[in-house]
C-alpha cells in the first residue's frame, strides 16, 4: 500500500465493495504544519482547505454517502482574536470559492453546531451554500462549525425535559432512538469510519455518541498534506477490519 498510487488505491476500494457510508475526519496540525515553515497559523488554516477539496472529491469518487469534517470546535473559540476571525473569513472564503463546484458534484452540504455565535457574513455565506445546494444527492457534506459533543448531548436532554415538563412526553419514553431524535445529526447513519490526522489519539468532544462502534484511523500527516490518497488508504484499511458491534463474529 505504500507504494500505491490514489488510482490504484480507488480501484481496491471499489473491487472490496465493502465502504464506509459515512466518513468523519477530525482535521488537526493545520497549526504545526504553519510553525514547521515559520508562517503564521492561519496560512496552515488556508492550506488545509485544499486538503477539504481532496477529501470532497476523494469522498464522491469512491461512493461514500456522509463526510463529516470537524471545522471549527466550541473550544476554538478561546483562540486568539486573530485566529478565530481568520477561521471565519475562511469559512466565508471556502464557501464562496466552492460552492458552484460543489454543486456540480452533486453534494449537499449541511453546517452543524451552534451557529448563533457565527459572524453574520458567515451564517449568511453557509446559509447560502445550504439552501443552493440542498437538492443534491451525491455525497452529503457536514461541516460541524462551532459544534462541540457534550455541548449536543445538554442540547438534546434540555430539549427532551422540556417536552416532558410541557406534558407531551413521559421520561418511559426516552429511550436511544428518541434521544437520537434531538442530535444534530438525526436520520443520518452514525460514522463507520472516524480519521484524525496529525497523530493524537483523541476524539476531542467530536462525535461522541454517534462514534460508539465507529472504527478509528490514525494518519501521522497533518492536515494540509492529507490528499485523497491518504482518503483511499484509511478506507482500505477500513475494509479489512472485522466490525463485531459488540457481538461474535458469525
Ligand atoms: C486544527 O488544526 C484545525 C482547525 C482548528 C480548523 C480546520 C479548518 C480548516 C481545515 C480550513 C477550512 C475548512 C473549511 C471547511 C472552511 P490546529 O490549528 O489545531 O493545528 P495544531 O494542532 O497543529 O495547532
Amino acid at each position: 500500500m505504500e507504494d500505491s498510487s490514489a488510482a490504484e488505491l480507488l480501484a481496491r476500494v471499489r473491487v472490496h465493495g465493502h465502504l464506509p457510508r459515512h466518513v468523519a475526519i477530525i482535521m488537526d496540525g493545520n497549526g504545526r504544519w504553519a510553525r514547521e515553515r515559520f508562517l503564521p497559523r492561519p496560512i496552515g488554516h488556508r492550506s488545509g482547505m485544499k486538503a477539504v477539496r481532496e477529501v470532497v472529491e476523494g469522498s464522491v469518487q469512491a461512493g461514500v454517502e456522509v463526510l463529516s469534517l470537524f471545522a471549527f470546535s466550541q473550544e476554538n473559540w478561546h483562540r486568539p482574536e486573530s485566529e478565530v476571525s481568520a477561521l471565519m473569513s475562511l469559512l466565508e472564503e471556502y464557501v464562496a470559492r466552492e460552492a458552484d463546484e460543489l454543486h456540480a458534484q452533486g453534494v449537499r452540504v449541511q453546517v452543524l453546531g451552534d451557529l448563533d455565535r457565527l459572524t453574520p457574513a458567515a451564517a449568511s455565506a453557509v446559509g447560502q451554500v445550504v439552501g443552493m445546494t440542498s437538492g443534491n444527492d451525491k455525497l452529503l457534506l457536514n461541516l460541524f462549525i462551532s459544534y462541540g459533543s457534550r455541548a449536543e448531548l445538554a442540547r438534546a436532554a434540555r430539549r427532551l425535559a422540556e417536552e416532558v415538563a410541557a406534558g407531551r412526553l413521559t421520561p418511559e419514553e426516552i429511550d436511544e432512538s428518541r434521544f437520537e431524535s434531538q442530535l444534530y445529526t438525526f436520520g443520518i447513519p452514525d460514522p463507520d469510519l472516524l480519521i484524525r490526522t496529525s497523530g493524537e489519539l483523541r476524539i476531542s468532544n467530536f462525535l461522541l455518541w454517534q462514534v460508539a462502534y465507529t472504527e478509528l484511523y490514525i494518519s501521522p500527516l497533518l492536515w494540509p498534506d492529507f490528499t485523497r490518497r491518504e482518503l483511499f488508504t484509511a478506507i482500505v484499511d477500513y475494509q479489512n477490519r472485522d466490525r463485531r458491534f459488540g457481538r461474535v463474529t458469525a
